[in-house]
């Protein structure tokens, strides 16, 4: 047997798991997607979608990972002996593989900025005012050291492996940013404009909620959110102890994830009201709520700029709280194409990230360098309309490619509670087969129309 890497506890998996479920997509995407869709009513919506989507496509991801103890890949390219599913499964897999490393190319550039904004109020507090500027401003030379630097810290983290990397820089960081959020909340909170901003986001425009358009916004960004679709739960669940209860261990990560997407929501956009009542400007010429990049690396910073010395504190404790949150997600989808390259050629870990995570920063580069042609066009491709078919085919691979009992013995592996009674084991067979793989065609044709 090959050495295979495994999670050492239930409370180190989770924490790794809601590490890459929480990211940039908890703590800027979503507040600024509830605050423009309807405050409350797109909370709602979302918490539906999140319970009753997500979360049976996540374990679809992480009964198959288990199940198969291997990459994305293999594991696919097992799960039904005829051929034609085989090569389905195979490609899928490197489908995977190859989105979840763009994925990684455009995340690291803008990892790149949170670093060089937490970089900027050290220097400007050491006097190094030049530095200060040079970080805060926008050139290549700066997209691409901060990029650079990301890049190195993700692979330094992957190629110590599993327990000793993923696990133990998750443990240590989760909790660390848990405590930087409610710290900045309790802060923002003293400010003028952040009850304003309190009444935007938690007022329910319940008319909204029924708009087709807000459902398939609130579905996506709970795919985005729980790392969806390319392999991340699938390689992490392959990682678990078969003592562990999976719908339960599962449930956890959702509702870690959605709980600080939701508390997140209380920082961002009191912020930008509190930033509003100091006079920066929080809406865009047609009247809506700022939300793209300028809300963070614009209004925001000049918000910390306006607070005098104590800004200084307060931006380099919001960017280091956006850099570890990048940092929990982007390890996890270097290691989607670093298992798989390990476990296809034999090579040794350390040698395959650090290729591996060279060939991915190379794609940042010719994004930095082409950047208006291919950002946006790279952040469409992966996460429009690559997860979702990829998170469909995940759903019809766990509904029909295995047999059915295949997965639903490896459910009862760790169960102490009689599962067959329970909800999960009689709905969930259902959903994975009609209802999660229909929805998502629903949301990806209307993103084609
Ligand atoms: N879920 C993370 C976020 O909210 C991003 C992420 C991590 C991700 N791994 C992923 C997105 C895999 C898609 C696929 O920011």
């Amino acid at each position: 047997m090959s050495q295979r890497g495994q999670f050492s506890s239930k409370a180190g998996f989770i924490m790794a798991a809601a590490g890459s479920a929480v990211g940039l997509g908890n703590i800027w995407g979503f507040p600024t997607q509830a605050a423009s869709h309807g405050g409350a009513a797109f909370v709602l919506v979302y918490l539906i979608a999140a319970f009753l989507m997500a979360y049976p496509a996540l374990m679809a991801e992480l009964i198959i990972g288990r199940h198969a103890r291997a990459n994305v890949v293999s594991a696919l390219g097992r799960a039904n002996p005829r051929p034609a599913v085989r090569l389905l499964g195979r490609f899928t897999g490197y489908y995977g593989v190859a989105i979840a490393s763009l994925i990684l190319s455009f995340y690291a550039i803008v990892a790149g900025w949170m670093l060089a904004h937490l970089g900027q109020p050290i220097a400007t507090a050491l006097g190094a005012d030049s530095v200060g500027q040079w970080l805060s401003g926008d050139s290549h030379s700066r997209n691409l050291l901060g990029a650079a630097t990301f890049s190195a810290i993700t692979i330094a983290v992957v190629s110590q492996g599993v327990e000793q990397g993923i696990e133990k820089w998750s443990s240590r960081l989760m909790p660390l940013l848990i405590a930087i959020l409610l710290l900045l909340i309790g802060y923002v909170f003293t400010r003028e404009g952040a009850v304003e901003g309190l009444r935007v986001y938690l007022l329910p425009d319940l008319a909204r909620a029924t708009d087709p358009k807000l459902i398939l916004n609130a579905t996506g960004q709970a795919f985005f959110s729980l790392s969806l679709g390319v392999g991340t739960m699938l390689i992490y669940g392959s990682y678990l102890s078969r003592e562990e209860n999976l719908p339960r261990i599962g449930a956890w990560v959702t509702l870690i994830d959605v709980s600080i997407a939701f508390i997140a929501g209380l920082l961002i956009i009191p912020a930008l009201y509190v930033a509003q009542a100091q006079g920066v400007t929080i809406f865009d010429d047609s009247g809506q709520l700022i939300a793209g990049p300028s809300l963070i690396l614009q209004v925001l910073p000049s918000l910390f700029t306006s607070m005098g010395d104590i800004g200084l504190v307060i931006a380099a404790a919001f960017f280091g709280l956006m850099s570890i949150a990048a940092l929990t997600s982007s390890i996890s989808m270097l290691e989607v194409p670093v298992s798989c390259a390990v476990e296809q050629t034999g090579a040794g870990r350390a040698r395959i990230t650090l290729l591996v995570g060279a060939i991915i920063f190379a794609l940042s580069s010719l994004i930095i360098f082409n950047f208006e042609p291919l950002f946006g066009w790279v952040i469409e491709l992966t996460t429009v309309y690559s997860q979702p078919l990829l998170g469909m085919i995940f759903c019809l691979f766990a509904g029909w490619a295995y047999h059915r009992n295949t997965l639903l013995e490896e459910i009862k592996q760790g169960d102490d509670c009689q599962i067959e009674q329970q909800l999960f084991w009689k709905i969930w067979p259902f959903y994975v087969r009609f209802i999660c793989p229909l929805l998502i065609c629903a949301c990806l044709i209307q993103s084609l129309l």
